[in-house]
Protein backbone atom coordinates (compact mmCIF):
# COMPACT_ATOMS: atom_id res chain seq x y z
CA UNK A 1 0.00 0.00 0.00
CA UNK A 2 1.40 3.93 -0.54
CA UNK A 3 0.45 6.60 1.52
CA UNK A 4 -0.58 10.02 0.86
CA UNK A 5 1.35 12.81 -0.02
CA UNK A 6 0.02 16.11 0.72
CA UNK A 7 1.83 19.94 0.47
CA UNK A 8 1.12 22.75 1.49
CA UNK A 9 1.81 25.83 -0.66
CA UNK A 10 1.66 29.67 -0.03
CA UNK A 11 3.46 32.84 0.00
CA UNK A 12 5.24 33.61 3.27
CA UNK A 13 2.92 34.68 6.29
CA UNK A 14 0.00 32.36 4.94
CA UNK A 15 0.05 30.13 7.70
CA UNK A 16 0.70 26.98 6.12
CA UNK A 17 2.49 25.59 9.76
CA UNK A 18 -0.87 26.32 12.17
CA UNK A 19 -2.76 24.75 9.44
CA UNK A 20 -0.65 21.66 8.98
CA UNK A 21 -0.89 21.36 12.65
CA UNK A 22 -4.51 21.30 12.99
CA UNK A 23 -4.91 19.02 10.02
CA UNK A 24 -2.21 16.55 11.39
CA UNK A 25 -4.21 16.77 14.66
CA UNK A 26 -7.60 15.73 12.57
CA UNK A 27 -6.00 12.86 10.63
CA UNK A 28 -4.24 11.75 14.09
CA UNK A 29 -7.23 11.53 15.73
CA UNK A 30 -8.77 9.40 13.13
CA UNK A 31 -6.12 6.82 13.21
CA UNK A 32 -4.07 7.84 10.64
CA UNK A 33 -0.30 7.59 10.98
CA UNK A 34 0.84 11.03 10.21
CA UNK A 35 4.29 12.33 9.15
CA UNK A 36 4.41 16.25 9.69
CA UNK A 37 7.25 17.60 7.57
CA UNK A 38 8.91 20.63 6.36
CA UNK A 39 10.98 22.33 3.75
CA UNK A 40 13.84 22.96 3.87
CA UNK A 41 14.51 20.80 6.54
CA UNK A 42 13.06 17.60 7.66
CA UNK A 43 16.38 15.78 8.23
CA UNK A 44 19.09 17.06 10.27
CA UNK A 45 21.05 16.99 6.82
CA UNK A 46 18.74 19.14 5.30
CA UNK A 47 17.58 21.29 8.43
CA UNK A 48 21.73 22.45 8.43
CA UNK A 49 21.38 23.53 4.61
CA UNK A 50 18.28 25.21 5.67
CA UNK A 51 20.36 27.62 8.33
CA UNK A 52 22.27 28.32 5.85
CA UNK A 53 19.86 29.07 3.18
CA UNK A 54 18.04 31.67 5.35
CA UNK A 55 21.63 32.68 7.03
CA UNK A 56 20.84 36.38 6.78
CA UNK A 57 24.81 36.90 7.22
CA UNK A 58 24.77 35.90 3.52
CA UNK A 59 23.17 38.08 1.61
CA UNK A 60 25.99 37.22 -1.23
CA UNK A 61 24.43 33.94 -1.99
CA UNK A 62 23.94 33.61 -5.79
CA UNK A 63 21.11 32.38 -7.06
CA UNK A 64 22.56 29.28 -8.92
CA UNK A 65 23.65 28.08 -5.34
CA UNK A 66 20.15 28.80 -3.59
CA UNK A 67 18.33 26.76 -6.02
CA UNK A 68 20.98 23.74 -5.82
CA UNK A 69 21.14 23.75 -2.33
CA UNK A 70 17.44 23.67 -1.58
CA UNK A 71 17.22 20.98 -4.28
CA UNK A 72 20.02 19.26 -2.20
CA UNK A 73 18.13 19.26 0.84
CA UNK A 74 15.13 18.36 -0.87
CA UNK A 75 17.20 14.92 -1.97
CA UNK A 76 17.87 14.11 1.20
CA UNK A 77 14.53 14.79 2.51
CA UNK A 78 12.65 12.76 0.42
CA UNK A 79 15.24 9.53 0.28
CA UNK A 80 15.45 9.53 4.53
CA UNK A 81 11.87 10.80 4.88
CA UNK A 82 8.89 10.90 2.67
CA UNK A 83 9.58 7.72 0.22
CA UNK A 84 10.13 5.28 3.48
CA UNK A 85 6.85 7.06 5.13
CA UNK A 86 4.78 6.68 1.82
CA UNK A 87 5.56 3.22 1.72
CA UNK A 88 4.72 2.40 4.85
CA UNK A 89 1.20 3.97 4.35
CA UNK A 90 1.70 6.68 6.16
CA UNK A 91 0.07 10.24 5.02
CA UNK A 92 2.82 13.12 4.24
CA UNK A 93 1.71 16.55 5.49
CA UNK A 94 4.57 18.59 3.73
CA UNK A 95 5.35 22.53 4.16
CA UNK A 96 6.37 22.98 0.63
CA UNK A 97 7.91 20.95 -1.93
CA UNK A 98 8.84 21.40 -5.66
CA UNK A 99 6.40 23.73 -6.55
CA UNK A 100 8.20 26.73 -3.90
CA UNK A 101 11.44 26.26 -5.67
CA UNK A 102 9.93 26.61 -8.80
CA UNK A 103 7.58 29.51 -7.76
CA UNK A 104 10.68 31.26 -5.46
CA UNK A 105 13.70 30.36 -7.83
CA UNK A 106 12.55 29.45 -10.83
CA UNK A 107 10.04 32.71 -11.08
CA UNK A 108 10.97 34.85 -8.88
CA UNK A 109 14.53 35.01 -8.82
CA UNK A 110 14.00 34.51 -12.84
CA UNK A 111 16.24 31.02 -13.42
CA UNK A 112 13.82 29.67 -15.32
CA UNK A 113 12.96 26.03 -16.20
CA UNK A 114 16.56 24.89 -15.14
CA UNK A 115 14.90 25.27 -11.28
CA UNK A 116 12.17 21.99 -12.74
CA UNK A 117 15.50 20.26 -14.61
CA UNK A 118 16.91 20.27 -10.94
CA UNK A 119 14.63 19.53 -8.60
CA UNK A 120 13.31 16.50 -11.09
CA UNK A 121 16.43 14.35 -10.11
CA UNK A 122 16.44 15.40 -6.60
CA UNK A 123 13.11 13.99 -6.24
CA UNK A 124 13.31 11.13 -9.14
CA UNK A 125 9.52 11.31 -10.10
CA UNK A 126 7.92 11.58 -6.78
CA UNK A 127 4.98 14.15 -7.11
CA UNK A 128 1.96 15.00 -4.45
CA UNK A 129 -0.86 13.52 -4.52
CA UNK A 130 -2.70 17.04 -3.11
CA UNK A 131 -1.40 20.46 -3.03
CA UNK A 132 -3.19 23.10 -0.82
CA UNK A 133 -2.42 26.19 -1.82
CA UNK A 134 -2.96 29.19 1.24
CA UNK A 135 -3.89 31.94 -1.15
CA UNK A 136 -3.17 35.49 0.09
CA UNK A 137 -2.06 39.15 -0.89
CA UNK A 138 1.77 39.21 -0.86
CA UNK A 139 1.31 42.29 1.07
CA UNK A 140 -1.21 41.02 3.55
CA UNK A 141 1.57 38.10 4.40
CA UNK A 142 4.77 40.12 4.68
CA UNK A 143 2.72 42.39 7.28
CA UNK A 144 2.05 39.25 9.38
CA UNK A 145 5.98 38.35 8.93
CA UNK A 146 6.87 41.50 10.09
CA UNK A 147 5.08 41.64 13.06
CA UNK A 148 8.17 38.90 14.17
CA UNK A 149 11.52 41.04 14.61
CA UNK A 150 13.27 37.65 13.25
CA UNK A 151 13.03 37.15 9.54
CA UNK A 152 14.89 35.02 7.14
CA UNK A 153 16.60 35.76 4.19
CA UNK A 154 13.74 35.21 2.02
CA UNK A 155 11.48 36.82 3.92
CA UNK A 156 13.26 40.17 3.62
CA UNK A 157 12.89 40.34 0.25
CA UNK A 158 11.06 43.19 -0.93
CA UNK A 159 6.98 43.23 -1.81
CA UNK A 160 8.22 42.68 -5.75
CA UNK A 161 9.98 39.51 -4.90
CA UNK A 162 6.67 38.54 -3.86
CA UNK A 163 4.54 39.74 -6.20
CA UNK A 164 6.51 37.52 -8.67
CA UNK A 165 6.59 34.73 -6.32
CA UNK A 166 2.60 35.14 -6.45
CA UNK A 167 3.01 35.07 -10.27
CA UNK A 168 4.81 31.95 -10.43
CA UNK A 169 2.40 30.07 -8.61
CA UNK A 170 -0.58 31.16 -10.24
CA UNK A 171 1.18 29.37 -13.04
CA UNK A 172 1.49 26.43 -10.94
CA UNK A 173 -2.38 26.47 -10.25
CA UNK A 174 -2.98 26.49 -13.26
CA UNK A 175 -0.52 23.70 -14.74
CA UNK A 176 -1.94 21.31 -11.90
CA UNK A 177 -4.84 22.37 -12.01
CA UNK A 178 -5.80 18.52 -10.66
CA UNK A 179 -3.68 18.51 -7.63
CA UNK A 180 -4.31 22.00 -6.84
CA UNK A 181 -6.90 22.94 -3.79
CA UNK A 182 -6.92 27.12 -3.64
CA UNK A 183 -7.87 27.93 0.09
CA UNK A 184 -8.36 31.68 1.08
CA UNK A 185 -5.46 32.36 3.87
CA UNK A 186 -7.19 35.66 4.64
CA UNK A 187 -10.17 34.56 7.43
CA UNK A 188 -9.75 33.32 10.89
CA UNK A 189 -7.20 30.05 11.27
CA UNK A 190 -10.73 28.28 12.71
CA UNK A 191 -12.19 28.43 9.81
CA UNK A 192 -9.65 28.24 7.12
CA UNK A 193 -8.82 24.93 9.36
CA UNK A 194 -12.51 23.57 9.02
CA UNK A 195 -11.99 24.39 4.93
CA UNK A 196 -8.92 22.64 4.72
CA UNK A 197 -10.36 19.54 6.46
CA UNK A 198 -13.67 19.30 4.16
CA UNK A 199 -11.70 19.54 0.86
CA UNK A 200 -9.66 16.79 2.28
CA UNK A 201 -12.53 14.52 3.19
CA UNK A 202 -13.91 15.43 -0.36
CA UNK A 203 -10.63 14.39 -1.96
CA UNK A 204 -10.32 11.45 -0.09
CA UNK A 205 -13.74 10.08 -0.57
CA UNK A 206 -13.20 10.42 -4.44
CA UNK A 207 -10.03 9.08 -4.03
CA UNK A 208 -11.17 5.62 -2.62
CA UNK A 209 -14.76 5.34 -4.91
CA UNK A 210 -12.02 4.72 -7.64
P1 LIG B 1 9.24 28.42 5.17
O1 LIG B 1 9.94 27.86 6.34
O2 LIG B 1 8.10 27.67 4.63
O3 LIG B 1 8.83 29.91 5.52
P2 LIG B 1 7.38 30.43 5.84
O4 LIG B 1 6.89 29.62 7.00
O5 LIG B 1 7.65 31.86 6.16
O6 LIG B 1 6.57 30.25 4.60
O7 LIG B 1 10.27 28.63 3.99
C1 LIG B 1 11.42 29.39 4.17
C2 LIG B 1 11.65 30.30 3.00
O8 LIG B 1 12.24 29.58 1.92
C3 LIG B 1 10.39 30.93 2.45
O9 LIG B 1 10.66 32.31 2.27
C4 LIG B 1 10.19 30.28 1.11
C5 LIG B 1 11.58 29.88 0.71
N1 LIG B 1 11.68 28.71 -0.18
C6 LIG B 1 12.20 28.86 -1.46
O10 LIG B 1 12.56 29.98 -1.87
N2 LIG B 1 12.36 27.76 -2.25
C7 LIG B 1 12.03 26.50 -1.82
O11 LIG B 1 12.18 25.51 -2.58
C8 LIG B 1 11.47 26.36 -0.49
C9 LIG B 1 11.11 25.01 0.02
C10 LIG B 1 11.32 27.49 0.30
Amino acid sequence: MSGLFVTFEGPDGSGKTTQIQKLADYCRAKGYAVVQTREPGGTLISEKIRALILDVNTPEMDDVTEALLYAAARAQHVSQVIRPALKRGDIVLCDRFVDSSIAYQGHARGLGAGVAEINAFAVQGLEPDLTFFLELDPEAGLKRIRKNSNFDRLEQETLAFHRRVNEGYELLRRQYADRYKVVDAAVSEDVLALEIRRIFEVWLAARHSV
